[in-house]
């Protein structure tokens, strides 16, 4: 294998055999075909794609580099999964997980960390004091079946393949591409052990996937790598034209999470959660609808089991669940609505991008993160201000970063005169 023949014949529009794809990216994870060849040929796969089989060789190939789990072996379970393609405010695994196995199903999960201006679960995760990611998998499996969840790290040996191109792609402008995005979710997926899936995928102006049609070809391509897998996949299409929730940034979303644990949450999110845990549920074995997973569910917020689950849950992995645990940032500043009228854009992207330029996500892989600030997005889309009311609130580490923080929270929002029509959280369900 010459990875500049199979580069050039990529570039050239030609389909690769699945022989090729995997000798070529077992190569990269063995550090055998250097990161500009590979940066190269995921450009040439940006702009001239991966046929189905390509993509099933790829995600087949990233899987084959590392180990698989069981779990569902391990628990003696039917495992389901759950996972977001990325957005702002995105803090639903961690909301999800505590009430679904308060609900009697184990979640046992894989997370990522932020890239670009999306935020990473495990990042919100370690602004709790004590929180620790890195389980091995046999601390994980033990989690999974004393308290029913565990949120961690991806291990170094499941799927590297992923976790190399996965950085490599973050600095070559070559994330958005639904073929890669299908295969670095589901090659986790599968390699994590997951029967059946609930695959979020964020559509909008602070997503990867910009335009529902986007967003309908990676839905279509994570379900048939996952039928030709033999598993079950439900994607829901959700809005990511305004923050989820009100919370971006990640102590503050921790905070969001566990109100919402609480039955305390914003509408929108807690629309997204409950949905979720739903059709997890009916996922699950234990032999239930999407109608009566939803019940429980909401059963569970409401009694405080999801609650005792969550506390459970944290200090299992060393954190303390007492919110007021949580860092908080020094500086906090209003921003007022201009003028009277209805909120008809909060800008997804700008506001993830100001949470990120105040220290809530990286520029660079090396940079750390200040897991204090962020922006509390009070008014949302449809919702009515008078001129100087609260749209926002800026969580800052100091003044000059919080004035500069204002104005971009500042532009991110349009106030109308009327209200116009608005859709839901979930766009769209296909299964
Ligand atoms: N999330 C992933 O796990 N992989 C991608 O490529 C994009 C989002």
């Amino acid at each position: 294998m010459r990875p500049a023949d199979l580069i050039e014949r990529k570039r050239d529009g030609e389909e690769l055999a699945a022989s090729e794809i995997t000798d070529l990216v077992l190569a990269f994870a063995r550090d055998e075909v250097p990161d500009y060849q590979m940066a190269a040929w995921c450009m040439a796969v940006y702009f001239r794609g991966l046929t189905a089989a390509e993509t099933f060789a790829l995600t087949d190939a990233m899987i084959r580099s590392g180990d698989t789990l069981d779990l569902g072996a391990a628990l003696g379970r039917k495992v389901v999964d759950k996972h977001s393609t990325g957005g702002v405010g995105d803090k639903t695994s961690i909301a999800v997980c505590p009430i679904v196995a308060a609900c009697g199903v184990p979640l046992g999960k894989m997370s990522g960390r932020g890239l670009g201006h999306t935020g990473g679960t495990l990042d919100k995760l370690e602004s709790i004091p004590g929180f620790r990611v890195e389980l091995t998998t046999e601390e994980m499996i033990a989690q999974v079946r004393d308290v029913g969840v565990a949120i961690v790290g991806q291990s170094a040996h499941l799927v590297p393949a992923d976790k190399k191109l996965y950085a490599l792609r973050d600095v070559t402008a070559t994330v958005d591409i639904v073929p890669l995005i299908a295969s670095s979710i589901m090659s986790k997926k599968l390699a994590a052990g997951a029967d059946a899936m609930v695959l979020d995928v964020k559509v909008g102006d602070g997503a990867f996937m910009k335009t529902l049609d986007d967003a309908r070809v990676l839905a279509h391509e994570m379900l048939e790598l996952g039928r030709r897998a033999g598993k079950e996949v439900t994607c829901l299409l959700t809005d990511m034209d305004q923050p989820l929730g009100r919370a971006v940034g990640n102590a503050l979303e921790i905070r969001e999470a566990l109100d919402t644990v609480r039955g305390e949450g914003p509408a929108d999110f807690t629309e997204l959660v409950l949905d979720a845990c739903a059709r997890l549920l009916a996922y699950s074995d234990l032999e239930i609808d999407a109608e009566e997973g939803r019940r429980r569910a909401e059963l569970a917020v409401a009694d405080g089991a999801a609650l005792a689950t969550y506390d459970r849950w944290i200090r299992a992995q060393g954190g303390d669940p007492d919110p007021r645990a949580l860092p908080e940032a020094p500086v906090r500043v209003s921003v007022p609505a201009p003028r009277d009228g209805v909120v008809e854009r909060v800008g997804a992207l700008a506001v993830g991008v100001a949470a990120l330029e105040l220290g809530a996500g990286r520029r660079t892989k090396a940079d750390p993160i200040d897991h204090a600030v962020g922006v509390l997005c009070f008014a949302k889309r449809g919702d009515e201000v008078l001129a100087g009311d609260d749209l926002a609130e800026v969580h800052a580490r100091d003044e000059t970063s919080a004035a500069a923080a204002v104005e971009a929270v500042l532009s991110a929002y349009t106030i109308a005169d009327e209200a116009s029509a608005h859709h839901g959280i979930v766009l769209e369900v296909i299964s």
